[in-house]
């Protein structure tokens, strides 16, 4: 299969906001958008996104993984940039429809297919800098993507950045472009320079997480993860893992803790990053004042590989989904 997020179905879903109210959706064949080039969202960023799977099991049918929690958190950033908040029924109906409509299309697990709603700001207006836009387009968009780890897990390296943020306090769990466009320049400039995969952003010392995923430490017995926040992302990985853990007796410690108790934990924890593109990643070393520091003895661990197991068998359909995380389509 292609590259993640390079293919995708031939139809979306799209519904635009005008006049003060949402406009019923349609699935149309997938083209490019016709856009004023004054439309906000060019200008100001005003876009929010969200990005989830959904699963086709043997059945046939496609289970599509915390979707309200999904469409939630989507309201959440669009209320955040002020953008006009789609209604959670026009979202998931927008969705689910989508999906009926590729069930097809959809590859078996690991296999799946990404989706992408979007939420742009289109009002033509190169003078609202510090005006909302009122005018706005929300579409979804539906990929097949492969197993992340078709070539086999590789243990990450880290880049431990304990100077800048990835984000703001304002926006940091907002899911808006400007925020990867934030993190690109140093994530770019530590592959260069130290040969990582990712930074973990700890401003001040406090550990928070990565470009596009959440951190987590992970012993035989304990989990500990940054509290949520407005600093970071609030991960439906993280959350789910989270979840799933307690209840296989592994005791949660949602705390901040800092880049010092991070270097003395990783010869004791697992580390991984969490988020739905890999689920969870493995890492295998820190790179922190120029030195590299293995976690654990650098190979992928036991705990993250038993969680990871736990929260796929529930997508897959080879567990009970008891959270009733799943929507069936
Ligand atoms: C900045 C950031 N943090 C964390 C995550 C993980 O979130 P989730 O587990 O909901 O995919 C993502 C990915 O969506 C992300 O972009």
């Amino acid at each position: 299969m292609s590259q993640f997020g390079t293919e995708f179905c031939d139809h979306f879903s799209i519904a635009r906001y005008s006049d003060g109210a949402w406009q019923a959706s349609n699935i149309i064949p997938l083209a490019p958008l016709p856009m004023h080039p004054a439309a906000h969202i060019f200008h100001y960023a005003s876009t929010c996104f969200e990005g989830f799977k959904a699963y086709r099991w043997q059945d046939g049918k496609a289970r599509i993984f915390r979707l309200s929690d999904h469409v939630a958190r989507m309201q959440k950033s669009a209320a955040s940039l002020r953008l006009p908040v789609p209604d959670a029924d026009l979202l998931s109906g927008m969705v689910t429809d989508l999906v009926g409509h590729h069930v097809g299309d959809i590859p078996e697990p690991p296999s799946s297919l990404y989706l992408r709603p979007t939420l742009i700001g289109t009002l033509e207006n190169i003078g609202a800098a510090a005006a909302p836009s009122t005018e706005a387009t929300l579409f979804v968009l539906a990929s097949p993507v492969g197993d992340y780890f078709a070539g086999g897990a590789k243990a990450l390296k880290l880049l431990v950045d304990d100077q800048r943020a990835r984000s703001t306090e304002q926006l940091g769990s907002t899911k808006t472009g400007g925020n990867y466009a934030a993190a690109l320049g140093p994530t770019l400039e530590a592959k260069e320079k130290y040969g990582v995969d990712q930074v973990l952003f700890c401003p001040d010392g406090d550990v928070q997480e990565t470009g596009a995923a959440n951190f987590l430490l992970i012993s035989d017995d304990e989990i500990i993860t940054k509290p949520l926040d407005t600093t970071f992302l609030h991960g439906m990985t993280r959350d789910s893992i989270l979840k799933l853990g307690a209840e296989t007796g592994y005791k949660v410690n949602e705390r901040n803790f800092t880049v010092a108790e991070l270097i003395d934990g990783v010869s004791r924890f697992e580390a991984v990053l969490s988020g739905t593109a890999a689920c969870l990643s493995p890492v295998g070393a820190l790179v922190y004042k120029g030195e590299e520091i293995a976690v654990r003895d650098g190979k992928p661990g036991p705990n993250a590989a038993k969680l990871q197991k736990a929260l796929q068998d529930v997508q897959y359909g080879l567990a009970p989904d008891a959270h009733g995380w799943l929507t069936e389509v």
